[in-house]
């Protein structure tokens, strides 16, 4: 996750640049870069480390422009030094870059083979030099930088200089934010209303696919399909601009549609992009460990257990998964040769925070898998597993959940390979469906429109049923837990082989039953629970994927039909539709989405 900046200005920008690069620096620090429009030509000056090293430079060299971008970045492909500091240059072409292209290869490999050099291991020169590229053929700016847009599969956030075009900014955005800010006679780019705050409080959040051209006076708005579009602009309150919410009415729907972004900076911190190579940080010999022992609670505690399934079956390495305040108050029969694993959102969930400090006493190494890493549980554990999400505002856990996942994932890889249960290439294999996850995630999260209409008739249940195997079992918890703790609805969460053990006495033709089932190992078994109901008057809400939906049998009430992936991301990409599922169903019932009743975000208290 990396922080980007652009102004179209009448005043010198350079150092407006730098100023919003250090509201930015949250997001990264590994290098920062300024360009600037200067005569015919664009300038860049760039420095590893933070922008104070950036301002150093500019001290000794200034950049004269008053039309300019910036980026502050935090490394995945290629070393944090100046040369793969953004931003890149090729021919007529400057630009930063948020995000990953994952056909970087392939497009580097064609403009090598037609003779282009490169300066970077980033994947970013390749959007510089396909641009270029497609200006060299005559197409003016704007085609050319739509021509490149069409051709990358990934995430990104972009904003672009042409040499020749000294009053124009490009600005693209999937996957990654990005917001204009509407100044007088002057436009802004950025990552975010923090890096627009000091020069404007009129922001226009761009929309997934967006593209757009700034000038002095006007930003051009085009959807992914080309078409000229207008988005609204909105005054964000200068005090509220940390905490805004932008264009979605709750924090839980933006955290939602933050979780591409977000997982792409888990992940990244996870795997070595340009390796396809693991690279889980700490000190755990992964090789020689017997057991691994996770605590948590909540959702934390749901990620835990898919995490169990991931590690037990790629690595061969027992774990077990205990709900923290169980586990604190039984005599649990534990050994040194194990790590205890407290997963948790916040560190300071006091019952996590207590079986951490139980399995400590007992003389374990100990991790934690974080959000806030200035918490107490990061200060007191061995190694800490930072999960890189952002705050987490809403009070029901969502893009928390599939980054801890994805930091799971990552140490399901490593521990495989360094076990000898997977070999270099399968891990690399893994890792580059790993990196794949957040475009999956995205193109799930446009489902939302189906999953709104299906919305409608679940407001109306009295009791909702979640069923799934494999790790779709867990999260049929999580559906569960996230409608019932934000609609108020009762629902329960079950492994459906278990079924007919129980829970099929709940099914009549008012209950919603919500079946996972992608199209994996377990997709025949879920497809005949998914019969037995229907033949008892179930009312199916199917919820599979591309390949699963040519399978699934007759008869469901409603098939929702995420992307297909392989099933070590599947619980990844199945996330976002239980979660708007739970969504709009406690909008439709007026409920107070981010702050349910009885509920805090942090429980310090047992
Ligand atoms: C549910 C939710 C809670 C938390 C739980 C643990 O949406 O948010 O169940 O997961 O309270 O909190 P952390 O992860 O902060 O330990």
């Amino acid at each position: 996750m990396c922080g980007i900046i652009g102004i179209v200005g009448k005043a010198p920008v350079a150092e407006r640049l730098v100023e919003s690069l250090k509201r930015l620096e949250y997001r990264g620090y590994d290098s920062a870069g300024v360009a600037g429009v200067v005569g015919n030509s664009v300038e860049r000056r760039r420095a590893k480390g933070k922008i104070k090293a950036l301002e150093e430079v500019l001290a000794a060299d200034p950049l004269v422009a008053t039309t300019g971008i910036g980026h502050t970045r935090w490394a995945t492909h290629g070393a944090p030094n100046v040369q793969n500091a953004h931003p890149h240059s090729a021919g007529r072409v400057t630009l930063v870059h948020n995000g990953i292209i994952e056909n970087f290869a392939e497009l580097k490999a064609e403009l090598a083979a037609a003779g282009r050099v490169f300066e970077s291991d980033t994947d970013t020169e390749v959007i510089a030099h396909l641009i270029d590229a497609e200006l060299a053929t005559g197409l003016a700016p704007i085609d050319a930088f739509k021509a490149t847009l069409d051709r990358l599969t990934g995430a990104y956030a972009l904003a672009v200089l042409i040499e020749g075009a000294d009053n124009l900014v490009l600005g693209a955005r999937r996957g990654s934010p990005l917001v204009v800010g509407e100044g007088q006679g002057e436009m802004f780019l950025g990552s975010d209303a923090l890096a627009v705050g000091p020069f404007t409080n009129r922001v226009i959040y761009l929309d997934e696919g967006d593209y757009v051209a700034l000038d002095h006076d006007s930003a051009r708005i085009f959807d992914a399909s080309g078409a000229a579009v207008t988005r609204p602009v909105r005054v964000v309150p200068t005090s509220a601009v940390m905490m805004e919410k932008g264009n979605y009415r709750h924090f839980m729907e933006k955290e939602i549609h933050d979780q591409p972004e977000g997982c792409q900076r888990t992940i990244a911190a996870y795997v070595d992009a340009l390796t396809s190579k693991t690279a889980v940080p700490g000190d755990v010999d992964w090789a020689r460990l017997e057991r691994i022992q996770i605590v948590a609670c909540g959702t934390s505690y749901i990620a835990g257990v898919v995490g169990k399934y991931l590690i037990e079956q790629l690595a061969d390495l027992p774990v077990d998964v205990e709900i923290a305040s169980e586990f604190r108050y039984r005599q649990p029969a534990l050994r040194p040769g194990a790590l205890v694993v407290a997963m948790s959102q916040s560190g300071e969930t006091a019952d996590t925070l207590a079986a951490l400090r139980y399995c400590k006493a007992k003389g374990m190494k100990s991790a934690v898998v974080v959000n806030a890493t200035e918490s107490t549980m990061a200060r007191e554990v061995d190694v800490v597993w930072p999960i890189h999400c952002g705050p987490e505002i809403g009070v029901a856990s969502t893009k928390a959940f599939t980054a801890q996942v994805s930091v799971l994932t990552a140490i399901a890889v490593a521990a495989a390979k360094a076990r000898g249960t997977i070999d270099a290439a399968e891990e690399q294999r893994l890792v580059k469906v790993l990196l794949e996850a957040p475009r999956l995630i995205a193109e799930a999260i446009g489902l939302e429109d189906a999953l709104k209409d299906i919305a409608a008739d679940v407001a109306k249940a009295r009791d909702v049923l979640y069923l799934g195997r494999g790790p779709m079992s867990a999260l049929a918890l999580e559906g569960a837990l996230k409608l019932k703790e934000i609609s108020y609805i009762h629902a329960e969460g079950y492994a459906a082989g278990e079924l007919k053990h129980g829970p099929i006495a709940l099914v009549d033709d008012k209950t919603p039953i919500v079946i996972l089932a992608p199209y994996d190992s377990w997709f025949e078994k879920s497809a005949s629970n998914m019969s037995e109901v229907m033949a008892r008057g179930g009312q199916v809400i199917f919820i599979t994927d591309t390949e699963g939906v040519k399978h699934a049998p007759e008869g469901a009430k409603v098939v929702v039909t995420a992307p297909a992936s392989d099933p070590l991301v599947s619980t990844l990409v199945m996330s976002a539709p239980i979660q708007l599922l739970a969504y709009h169903v406690a909008v439709i019932k007026g409920a107070d989405v981010d702050q349910p009743r009885n509920l805090a975000k942090s429980v310090t208290v047992e």
